[in-house]
């Protein structure tokens, strides 16, 4: 099975942003963790600062699943929301931090009606819980 993991604005700095929310390790750390543990799928990642390139990324990925963090974008981006809605393959929005336990404007999400599930707030696990939901197969 093969699993997209793709990141939004500022998650290129996870480990050095605010670790206090986000934690201290970075994501390329934590993939190489990713893709030891669930060692059968084939993981691939992606991050962008550019809300362009993360549409062109969801329309031209081919794999099975796709675990999106959209970051900021999440809150405001009707045009990431429709790229989701144009393809056929399930999406899983996950984010970092419990973003309903934080500022109102970070309760909105533009994503979450048009994704498959929605993980919120378990630290980096968010990621590891949003690939086991794809190990059942019925919520494939
Ligand atoms: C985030 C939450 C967003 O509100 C914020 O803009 C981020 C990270 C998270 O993973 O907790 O950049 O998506």
């Amino acid at each position: 099975m093969k699993l997209h993991i793709i990141n939004g604005p500022n998650l290129n700095l996870l480990g050095k942003r605010e670790p206090k929310i986000y934690g201290k390790k970075s994501f390329k750390t934590f993939f190489t963790e990713l893709q030891f543990k669930f060692r059968k799928i084939e993981l691939s990642y992606f991050q962008s600062n550019s809300e362009g390139d993360l549409i062109t990324e969801i329309q031209n990925t081919k794999a099975e699943g796709i675990i999106i963090n959209a970051a900021a974008y999440t809150h405001t981006s009707i045009a990431i929301a429709d790229a989701i809605a144009a393809i056929d393959i399930p999406v899983v929005e996950v984010h970092i931090s419990n973003t309903h336990a934080r500022e109102d404007f970070r309760k909105k999400s533009y994503l979450s009606p048009v994704a498959k599930g929605c993980i919120f707030g378990f630290g980096m696990q968010s990621y590891e819980l949003a690939i086991q939901s794809f190990l059942n197969k019925e919520n494939v």
